[in-house]
């Protein structure tokens, strides 16, 4: 990063939190991003922010926020916002002017979660075909073994972290199976997925520099493979797109790069969050742990309850493309719109007690996967890895039980888990929570 931009940088970060304080003292509420105490727990201040108003505008951070249930899925669904920031002049000339050439390519080449119709119908189609339910099915009993093969790599000590061995390397080896890529790299991608992630909430912009080297080292492994393999395409996540790209003009070489990218980093750290968020939230009270063992086919509405109740994908983001009158409020074209996910799911208009974690809910009702055409491609094959992931540990460690109460959560706003999550293989109180 250039020094300009390190200080542009350090001067938002001052202004954000300058605007914050003096937005609470105003309205009495701020979602600050950048705020530890938000971070440690941000579910007071959405509600707070959804009490004031439902569609409300930050002064700090210059955008609009969406924190009920109805509203997120209206404007997930509504035509007139849109994810692609190069139609916003005002937006995208500011980003525009710290780009170097390499960056600058990849602004102007988007995945399909940056781009709107008719490109991203285009893409979207291609890709989705790789993640059919039924195919998604048929995994099953190869995740299963992926997992027991993660848990026998356990030590013997009396504890492990769920993290390290099973939540992170789960996602990485199934995605990378699926697009035909090396086992052996899978330590790698998931070290360019956590490196990517971390730097779109940080401070620091040593961190911002290893998000912005990982995106290029990518590009470049992926370039190495689709060459590799345009002889041999296979049958493959990768070998159907680069088929796809062979019959026509459906998707151009940067756009093969970039759904290849995608796919590969998008399952990683949000699967790995609902996998840690789902084993602290159970073992929080061990009385869980027991119910689900005793009836594991509960566990699918468990993980729901699970994506409901702390979402790995806080808020999404979208642009308004037309001056407009929305819910009372006058929106301008190119503002932002932060959509709330994490705010909607505990909307008290949509689930009885939002605030209280309940596996037995009849209905849940969750937006973790996000609503309307960028609803998530990836949802089925989360919810069976995750799935079989529960089983087994519930099978294999029937007296599991948290380190540390109050595990640190990782300090990225906008994706929620843990960094590290040490658990007991046998609890001392695995015998008066042992139903059976
Ligand atoms: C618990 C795990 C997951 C969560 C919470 C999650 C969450 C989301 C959310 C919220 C969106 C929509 C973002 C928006 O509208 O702005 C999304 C989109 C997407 N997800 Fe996931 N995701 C998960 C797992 C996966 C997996 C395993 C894959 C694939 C391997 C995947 C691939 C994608 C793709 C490609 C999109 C873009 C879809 C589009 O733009 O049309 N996700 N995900």
């Amino acid at each position: 990063m250039r020094l300009k931009e390190k200080i542009q940088f350090k001067m938002n970060q001052f202004l954000l939190t300058s605007l914050s304080v003096v937005e609470q003292g105003i309205h009495g509420v701020s979602l600050n991003v950048l705020s530890k105490d938000l971070i440690a727990d941000p579910y007071p201040y959405y509600n707070r922010v959804r009490n004031k108003a439902p569609l409300y505008y930050s002064m700090a951070i210059r955008a609009w926020w969406v924190t009920s249930f109805d509203l997120v899925q209206e404007v997930l669904v509504d035509k007139r916002f849109g994810v692609d920031v190069r139609r916003y002049e005002k937006r995208w000339k500011k980003i525009l002017a710290n780009l170097d050439e390499e960056r600058r390519e990849r602004f102007d080449n988007p995945s399909m979660l940056g781009l709107d119709p008719p490109d991203h119908s285009r893409i979207r189609r291609l890709a989705s075909k790789g993640f059919l339910h039924k195919y998604i099915q048929s995994l099953e009993p190869r995740i299963k073994d992926i997992v027991d093969f993660c848990l026998q790599r356990i030590d013997n000590g009396p504890m492990f972290d769920i993290v390290e061995s099973l939540a992170k390397p789960l996602p990485a080896i199934v995605i990378a199976e699926m697009m035909g890529l090396p086992a052996s790299d899978h330590e790698q991608f998931q070290a360019w997925s956590e490196d990517l992630i971390v730097a779109t909430s940080t401070r620091e912009t040593e961190k911002i520099e290893k998000g912005q080297l990982a995106a290029r080292q990518l590009i470049n492994y992926f370039r190495k493979i689709i060459k590799e393999r345009r002889g041999n395409p296979g049958s493959d996540l990768i070998g159907q797109l680069i088929l796809a790209e062979d019959a026509g003009d459906k998707l151009t070489e940067m756009e093969l790069y970039n759904t290849c990218n995608l796919l590969l980093v998008a399952g990683h750290e949000t699967t790995t969050r609902l996998i840690g968020n789902g084993v602290y939230l159970l073992l929080q009270s061990p009385d869980l742990w027991a119910q689900l063992r005793e009836d594991p086919s509960k566990i699918p509405n468990a993980v729901e309850e699970m994506l409901r109740f702390e979402p790995p994908v806080q808020a999404t983001q979208r642009f308004v493309t037309q001056d407009m009158e929305f819910h009372g409020k006058k929106l301008k074209r190119g503002d932002v719109i932060l959509i709330g996910i994490a705010a909607g799911n505990r909307d008290p208009n949509t689930s009885d007690n939002p605030d209280v974690f309940d596996i037995w809910r009849e209905k849940v009702n969750q937006v973790s996967f996000g609503y309307g055409i960028h609803l998530c491609i990836g949802a089925s094959l989360a919810r069976m890895e995750a799935k079989v992931a529960f089983e087994t540990l519930l099978e294999k460690f029937p007296h599991m039980a948290l380190v540390d109460e109050n595990p640190r959560w990782g300090d990225n706003a906008f994706f929620r888990g843990h960094e590290k999550l040490d658990v007991y293989k046998e609890s001392s109180q695995g015998a008066t929570a042992d139903l059976s």
